[in-house]
C-alpha cells in the first residue's frame, strides 16, 4: 500500500500533485510520503503488539534525516551499520537503547563511538570482531553488549546479491561456532552476551525461509538454556519483501501469524530490523524525458535520471514500474527502454515497457524507489546527486537539496606542482 495515486490524469503524492514538486525542485528528485512511512511502521507494530518487539528500522534502506525522524517519532529504533549511520542516528534523537549495530567489519573508532553512546548491542559476526570489541571495551573500562549473528544456512529464495543466510555467504557465524563462543564467554570478560541475531536476506516473499531459520536458532537457544545461559534478545533481522510488480508478499499480519507461535512461552525480547518494507513503497524517483530516440529495433526514452541515481535495475535486474506524471487521454502506446545519459550500456532504469507515447519534456515516475534508492546513488559521470522531498498531506518539503557542481569537487585539492602552468 502506498499514497501515490492518480487524481484525474495527474499523479499525486498524498494531496500534492507531483508536477507541482518537480516544477519547484527540478528533476531527478526522490519524493517520499510521510503517510506511507508511518502506515508501514504501524502495520508492523500492530501485527506484533502482543509481544511489544523493539523495531529497529534498518536505516541503510533510506537514511535521510527527515525520514528517520518521521519513524523515530513513531517509536522506531534504528539498525545501523557504520559510524556514519551512528552519526545520523544521533541526530534523530533516537533512544540509544533502541539502536543495534550490525555489519561484518567495524573499525576501532566506530566501536568506541557506539560503546560511548550506549547502544543496545552490537551484532557480531566473527571471533576477530569480538576480540576487537573486547579490546576497545577494556580500554574504555566499559562493558559492551553483544549479540551473535548466526548463519542458519537456509535459502531465502531471493536475488543472490541480497541473500545472506546461505552457508557460503560472508555473514554470520555457523551455529556450532556460535554455541562454542557462548559457552566460552568467560574468555571475553568485557563483553555481555545478550542475544542472537539472524538475518537471512532481503526481499523475501514467503514465511517459509524465515520459519526454517528461526527453528534452527530456537534449537540453539534451547541448547544454551540447558547450559544455564539466558538469551535476553532474539533479533530476527529484516527481509520482508514488497510489491515491485506482481509479487504477492506476505503481509505484516501474515508474517506475525506465521512466526509468533514459534516464540510462545519464550522470555526473550524480539527485535526486528525492517528496511525495505517501511521505505520502498513510500518513495518514487521523478525524472524528465530528455530525448526520445527511435531505432529500427527499439525505442529509447533517455531521461535525466540514471544508474547513478537508482542503481537497482543495473545491479540486480530490479523491476521498477514506470508511471507518467500526467496521463495522456489520447496518446497511443509504444514500447520503450527507459535509459539514463551515463556512458555505460548497463545504464538503464526499465526495459521494454509498454507506455503512452513519450515526448521530450514528459515526466515519469520510477515507482517503489524509497528503499535502496538515494542511499545507493553516486556522482558517477560527475552527476550531482538528486534532491529529496518529503510530502505530508497538502505540503511538501525539500529535505535534501540537489547537489550543485561545486559539491562535486568539495574536498578535492590541487597539489602545488599542478597549480603552476607547465
Ligand atoms: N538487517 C540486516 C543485518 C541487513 O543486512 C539488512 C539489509 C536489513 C536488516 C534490512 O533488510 P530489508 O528489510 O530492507 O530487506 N541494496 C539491496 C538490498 C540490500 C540489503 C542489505 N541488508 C536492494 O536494493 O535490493
Amino acid at each position: 500500500m502506498h499514497d501515490f495515486h492518480y487524481r484525474g490524469r495527474e499523479l499525486f503524492c498524498e494531496s500534492v500533485p507531483i508536477r507541482e514538486i518537480t516544477k519547484k525542485t527540478g528533476t531527478p528528485v526522490f519524493i517520499y510520503s510521510t503517510k506511507t512511512l508511518v502506515d508501514h511502521i504501524k502495520k508492523i507494530q500492530r501485527a506484533f503488539r502482543s509481544v511489544q518487539p523493539i523495531i529497529c528500522y534498518s536505516m541503510k534502506a533510506n537514511s535521510n534525516l527527515a525520514v528517520l525522524k518521521t519513524l523515530v517519532r513513531e517509536g522506531a529504533g534504528l539498525d545501523i551499520v557504520s559510524g556514519g549511520e551512528l552519526y545520523r542516528a544521533k541526530k534523530t534523537g533516537c533512544d540509544p537503547k533502541k539502536i543495534v549495530y550490525a555489519g561484518v567489519g567495524k573499525t576501532n573508532r566506530e566501536i568506541e563511538e557506539a560503546i560511548r553512546y550506549g547502544i543496545l548491542f552490537f551484532n557480531v559476526e566473527s571471533v576477530p570482531e569480538l576480540k576487537a570489541i573486547e579490546r576497545v571495551a577494556i580500554r574504555l573500562r566499559k562493558k559492551a553488549n553483544v549479540s551473535l549473528r548466526v548463519n542458519p544456512g537456509v535459502d531465502p529464495q531471493t536475488h543472490d546479491h541480497i541473500a545472506t543466510g546461505k552457508a557460503e555467504s560472508k555473514f554470520g557465524l555457523e551455529i556450532g561456532t556460535a554455541k562454542k563462543i557462548f559457552l566460552n564467554r568467560n574468555e571475553f570478560p568485557a563483553l555481555r552476551f545478550c542475544g542472537i541475531h539472524v538475518h537471512i536476506g532481503s526481499q523475501i516473499l514467503s514465511g517459509k525461509p524465515f520459519v526454517e531459520a528461526f527453528w534452527k536458532v530456537l534449537s540453539l537457544i534451547d541448547e544454551l538454556e540447558k547450559e544455564g545461559l539466558e538469551i535476553q534478545f532474539l533479533n530476527l533481522g529484516g527481509g520482508l519483501g514488497v510489491i515491485y510488480s506482481d509479487e504477492n508478499p506476505q503481509t505484516a499480519d501474515e508474517f506475525a501469524k506465521n512466526i509468533l507461535p514459534l516464540f510462545k512461552g519464550r522470555r526473550f525480547k524480539l527485535v526486528f530490523e525492517p528496511g525495505r518494507f517501511i521505505a520502498a513503497n513510500a518513495g518514487i524517483l521523478a525524472a524528465q524525458v530528455l530525448h526520445v530516440k527511435e531505432t529500427k529495433l527499439k525505442n529509447f526514452a533517455i531521461i535525466d535520471a540514471a544508474m547513478n541515481d537508482l542503481i537497482r535495475p543495473t545491479l540486480y535486474d530490479a523491476y521498477h514500474e514506470v508511471w507518467p506524471l500526467v496521463k495522456s487521454e489520447t496518446a497511443s502506446k509504444k514500447n520503450y527502454d527507459i535509459v539514463g545519459p551515463i556512458c555505460e550500456s548497463g545504464d538503464f532504469l526499465a526495459k521494454d515497457r509498454h507506455l503512452q507515447e513519450l515526448r521530450e519534456g514528459d515526466h515519469l515516475a520510477l515507482m517503489t524507489s524509497g528503499a535502496y534508492g538515494f542511499v545507493m546513488s553516486s556522482n558517477y559521470n560527475s552527476r550531482p546527486r538528486a534532491a529529496e522531498v518529503l510530502v505530508k498531506g497538502k505540503s511538501f518539503f525539500v529535505v535534501r537539496k540537489r547537489e550543485i557542481y561545486s559539491s562535486l569537487v568539495n574536498g578535492e585539492s590541487t597539489p602545488k606542482f599542478l597549480a603552476k602552468r607547465k
